[in-house]
């Protein structure tokens, strides 16, 4: 018997779904087909706000193999009329958007009609020819003219972080303070632009319906479905075995997933609905957000004043937050200390967690900010952050339950040959190009929740594990056989996982880095119940046996506070005549408890760091504003970091040990290494050519 050393947790198992993702055998929601499908093609708003007067369709019903075109006029009124029906697990307060429900337009890209044909090709040149005539509104999609209509978020039962109290008297205090910064940051809009876009197959089955659809929780979507459509939880199944990227935009249901069921009525067949890379951008995003930091530190560069304002952008029918101005408060003590988050309302779809949401951008300000500060009170940067360590977590009071930061620092700084770094702008140069060197700290919070799992024993000696959670390619499927395998005492290869199916026992969204904690916990748990079971009674090992069990955290009192920490490392060259930025060099530690697999958990901080170069140097979603509408909706024009763009990366895992977040002692790893890296590159490139660059990303022209 292979010993659990080899084969259990701890250990760089390769992903045990890779042969099938590599052999093409990985199903995407886009590939599932039924006998007799048809093809939906959706109708975009060419204007962001007012009202459809008329839709003509007969030259789109003209081509051939068309079957109709469904809109807000004739689509079957089988929908809820109830907000609440439409609220998903992870809605904002508000309204949300139903698709096809009236004439009313609320943004561009809004779906108007769906063209239903027997090929894609039929139903795609139909829809070119659909006519739609306009009543035009006026509608406001610039953050920066709409920023005097901002108002504070309302409270609600929809988790909501509020910024941590005001402690002193920061205003005053800033004042007067002798070293200060004073500086305002732009984070523009961004979309996830996962390779995979969205993709629903609908099905009815009398008043069943079944769903093959592109998500990050099927148990959210199933819930949704049932309540937008009016059914009984049992009615409604959902699918969703593999997703090609998300990093967020499949956390909420999309539209697709309501017009294929609708048009999978109407049309009394299976219906199709895959999204074209443009309308990749017709809905949820990462929020544009204004943020001011007011930093005021004494002479030995300990801090004494922290304000951190944020504007956050949100549609003008659901209030969507994020947690932006919050993390500074836990990491660096400050006796004055201010933080205010507000919220914009512009005539764009309501923007959507995107990869270390809130935190990306909110800490992105506040390590930029830091850096500036170092030179104002003349402290290395690096030193700066040690000289407002802290243990205990500022915002609240509460003891870390674990910390390994500091250890962070010194590892990747010890790597990277921070001390080689001459303190003076400018100062550096290799083989003719500018060569920065910048740092900055990532934070994410440990999100833990409940989640069931069914551990069934075969008679052949493997396992079987099923949950309704899901991969999104961040290598759970991986990580659950071998906490199984670990429990059982089998190897990794035995264990077979299922997850990504409604019919499943329940387990929330794949989101907030928390699913290794959640679903694993669970794991663990109806792990080791079959264990004892089996062991307590041997002759279930030769018939097979399971149980199903759930994992549920304590109501109990926090007693902790419960972050990830990470510290990021850049060197960038930057040409000194054409300004071209090359990020040369980053070394990013990360503390997130124990390493179920370094394998994955390496490839994870990897991919955080790509996004990280992406944030700082190439990613926005740019508005026309005459129009309210993003105009590079494409992947020509919407930069994303290219393999030349990334250079070799040290990832180190800095041992921690963590009694309190949970049985696994794991933090998560989706987020926490792009928390603070597009920070490390912008300070990199302050370093280089003395030129601070507070609004991203940095182009050319910002070097000019
Ligand atoms: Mo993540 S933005 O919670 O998928």
């Amino acid at each position: 018997m292979k010993t659990k050393e080899k084969q259990g947790v701890g250990q760089a198992h390769i992903r045990v779904d890779g042969k099938k993702k590599v052999m093409g055998q990985a199903r995407y929601a886009g590939e599932f087909t039924l006998d007799g499908m048809l093809y939906a093609y959706v109708v975009s708003s060419a204007v962001a706000r007012g009202k459809v007067s008329g839709i003509k369709t007969a030259a789109a019903e003209r081509i051939e193999g068309v079957k109709g075109v469904m809109t807000h006029a004739n689509r079957p009124s089988i929908l809820s009329e109830n907000d609440d029906d439409w609220r998903d697990q992870i809605a904002p307060l508000g309204r949300p958007f139903r698709p096809l429900w009236n004439n009313v337009i609320e943004f561009s890209h809004q779906p108007l009609a769906v063209v239903v044909a027997d090929t894609f090709e039929a139903a795609r040149c139909a829809a070119s020819l659909v006519e739609i005539e306009y009543e035009r509104g006026v509608h406001t999609t610039d953050m920066v003219a709409a920023r005097k209509d901002s108002y504070h978020p309302p409270s609600g039962k929809i988790a909501y972080n509020p910024p941590p109290e005001t402690e002193g008297d920061p205003e005053a205090v800033f004042a007067t303070a002798e070293r200060k910064i004073d500086v305002t940051y732009h984070t523009p809009d961004h979309h996830h632009n996962p390779m995979e876009p969205h993709a629903t197959l609908a099905h009815w089955n009398g008043d069943k319906l079944k769903v093959w659809t592109k998500t990050q929780g099927v148990m959210n979507t199933h819930g949704f479905l049932a309540g937008a459509f009016g059914l009984d939880e049992e009615q409604v199944e959902v699918v969703c075995p593999f997703v090609g990227g998300a990093f967020g935009c499949g956390l909420r249901p999309q539209y697709q997933l309501v017009l294929a069921a609708l048009a999978s009525r109407a049309f009394n067949a299976p219906v199709r609905l895959t999204l074209t890379r443009e309308q990749m951008f017709s809905f949820g995003h990462r929020p544009y957000t204004i943020q001011r930091l007011r930093l005021a530190a004494d002479e030995s560069g300990r801090l004494n004043v922290f304000m951190h304002d944020a504007d956050g952008e949100t549609s003008k029918f659901e209030h969507f937050t994020e947690t932006v101005v919050n993390w500074g408060a836990s990491l660096y003590p400050a006796e004055h200390r201010k933080c205010t988050y507000n919220l914009v309302p512009l005539d764009l779809y309501t923007p959507l967690d995107m990869r270390a949401p809130g935190g990306a951008t909110g800490v992105h300000a506040l390590e930029c900010a830091m850096d500036e500060l170092s030179y104002e009170v003349g402290v290395d940067p690096l030193q700066l952050r040690l000289i407002n360590y802290t243990e205990t977590d500022p915002a609240s009071g509460l003891p870390f339950s674990s910390k390994e930061l500091k250890a962070c620092y010194q590892r990747a700084a010890d790597s990277f040959g921070w001390s080689r770094r001459k303190p003076e702008p400018r100062s550096m140069t290799r083989d003719g190009k500018r060569l920065g060197m910048g740092m900055a700290t990532g934070i994410w919070e440990v999100m833990y929740m409940g989640a069931t799992v069914k551990a069934e024993w075969k008679p052949d000696g493997t396992a079987v594990i099923s949950t309704a959670s899901a991969d999104i390619g961040t290598g759970t499927y991986t990580i659950l056989a071998q906490i199984a395998a670990e429990e059982l005492d089998i190897s990794t290869d035995q264990v077979e996982v299922r997850l990504g199916d409604s019919s499943l026992p329940q387990a929330p969204i794949e989101g907030g880095s928390m699913t290794a904690a959640s679903v694993g916990s669970a794991v663990k748990k109806a792990s080791s119940q079959l264990r004892k079971e089996l062991d307590e009674e041997s002759s279930r090992r030769k018939s097979g046996h399971s149980v199903t069990v759930q994992n549920q955290p304590g109501e109990e009192e926090e007693t902790h506070a419960k972050y990830a920490h990470s510290a990021s490392f850049a060197e960038v060259e930057i040409h000194p005549v054409t300004g071209s930025i090359r990020v040369s060099k980053l070394v990013i530690a990360v503390a997130a408890g124990k390493i179920l697999n370094p394998k994955t958990a390496r490839s994870q901080i990897l991919g955080c760091a790509t996004w990280g170069i992406g944030m700082a140097l190439q990613e926005e979603s740019v508005l026309d504003q005459a129009y309210g509408r993003f105009m590079n909706h494409n992947l020509a024009e919407y930069h994303v970091p290219v393999n030349a763009d990334v250079p070799d990366t040290e990832v180190i895992f800095v041992p921690e040990e963590d009694k309190e977040v949970n049985p696994l002692g794991v933090k998560g790893l989706g987020e926490v290494g792009m928390v603070g890296l597009s920070a490390a590159i912008v300070n990199a490139v302050y370093h280089a050519t003395g030129k601070r660059v507070r609004h991203l990303p940095i182009k050319l022209d910002s070097l000019l």
